[in-house]
């Protein structure tokens, strides 16, 4: 659509055999709550703990210095065993450290958390290395891998979240609202204990959580892809982490459109097919939740639309069409700069109509 502005048990010796099976069967299924080497501790909660050294204004030209304690810590287990107890979880990828956590200290600590997190791809033959951080944030990081031959592409991003990231989406009611809770296999969670797993905060609940935002992601992502979207396509997720098509060579990545100043003939242009886009994602019933300038990627004349964990479902979802009008507003206020005129209520009002019928106040 064109948008109208413009445009075994019986066989003896066998139960050591299971009995080690399983136990790495639950190591890699990665959301287990008895990991049985580590009884105190699990790679979620392990994670938790490293963000808390997550404060780049603590890190030391490449060199780990320990932060502050924020408060008391009595409980609180030392970064080495933290370290140790992630290491334990990665035993077949323990050797693998890419180019890009080579020059960092062994004690650093993004180097284990990009091995940790990245390791699976690598050890999957999904991708070779990791060469470059495009971006590093308080919720995310988004690195560039360079791919298996298998991939069927050259160069790969890595987006790998923190467990903050959890921490900033869940507090906010307005995108929580109307969600159904979806395993990695983005079916829907109907079993009693994630749903008191989840309530009551466990660790398994935690991760349950982590996998549920992943998984919503990558399958959000995967539809509009399908659905011809120009928006990266996604190609895995394991954990915290969402692999998807790089954009951008080996010299940059894309840079994203508030970083880019179209030409007055070509903004029009850029315009409509963002706009064709949004009017995409409602017909499926999706809306962005967070475009603006910031989320579009510019690269070859065309826009690629990225960052999808607040995506809201737009028939579910009572803040969707306040969310598709601040979407809208933002990316009209860019285009504004640039000699597009377009008026933003009246472009949310035309998109919504035919998809979603009445507008509810
Ligand atoms: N597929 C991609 N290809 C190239 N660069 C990307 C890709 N995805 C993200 N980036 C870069 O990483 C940055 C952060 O990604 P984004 O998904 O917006 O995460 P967040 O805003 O949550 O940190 C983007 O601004 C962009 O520079
Ligand atoms: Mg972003």
């Amino acid at each position: 659509m064109s948008v109208g502005y413009c445009c075994l048990g019986s066989v003896p010796h066998a139960a050591p055999l299971l009995a080690r099976l399983f136990s790495r069967a639950i190591r890699n299924a990665c959301i287990s709550d008895c990991v049985s080497s580590i009884p105190t501790m699990d790679k979620y909660e392990a994670y938790e703990n490293y963000s808390d050294f997550d404060d780049e204004s603590v890190w030391d030209g490449g060199h780990f210095r320990y932060a502050k304690p924020k408060q008391a810590t009595a409980n609180r287990k030392k970064p080495a065993a933290v370290r140790a107890a992630l290491t334990d979880f990665n035993d077949d990828v323990a050797d693998w450290v890419p180019t890009y956590a080579r020059p960092l200290d062994p004690k650093h600590h993004e180097r284990q958390w990009l091995i940790d997190s990245i390791g699976p791809f690598f050890r999957d033959n999904v991708i070779l290395d990791v060469t470059r951080r495009v971006k590093g944030g308080k919720e995310a990081n988004v690195y560039v891998c360079v791919a298996h031959p298998s991939a069927g592409v050259e160069l790969i991003a890595a987006k790998l979240y923190r467990p903050r990231m959890l921490r900033t989406l869940k507090n906010d009611a307005v995108y929580k609202a109307g969600r159904q809770l979806r395993g990695e296999d983005g079916k829907l969670l109907k079993g009693r204990r994630e749903k008191l797993a989840l309530a009551q905060k466990t660790t398994f609940g935690k991760q349950l959580d982590m996998t549920w935002w992943i998984g919503n992601e990558f399958a959000t992502q995967l539809t509009l892809f399908e659905a011809g979207a120009a928006v990266p396509r996604p190609i895995r997720h394991n954990g915290n982490t969402i692999l998807m098509d790089y954009v951008g060579d080996e010299q940059m990545a894309a840079p994203t459109l508030i970083d880019t100043s179209p030409e007055p003939g070509e903004a029009a242009a850029l315009f409509g097919i963002i706009m064709d886009n949004v009017a995409l994602m409602l017909e499926h019933h999706l809306v962005h939740g967070d475009l603006s300038p910031y989320n579009i990627l510019y690269w070859d004349g065309k826009p690629v639309i990225i960052d999808f964990p607040q995506m809201v479902n737009a028939r579910t979802n009572p803040h969707a069409f306040e969310l598709l009008q601040r979407d809208i507003s933002r990316v009209c206020a860019y285009f504004a700069r640039f000699g597009v005129r377009a008026d933003p209520a009246r472009i949310a009002r035309d998109l919504w109509l035919p998809y979603m019928g009445e507008i509810k106040s």
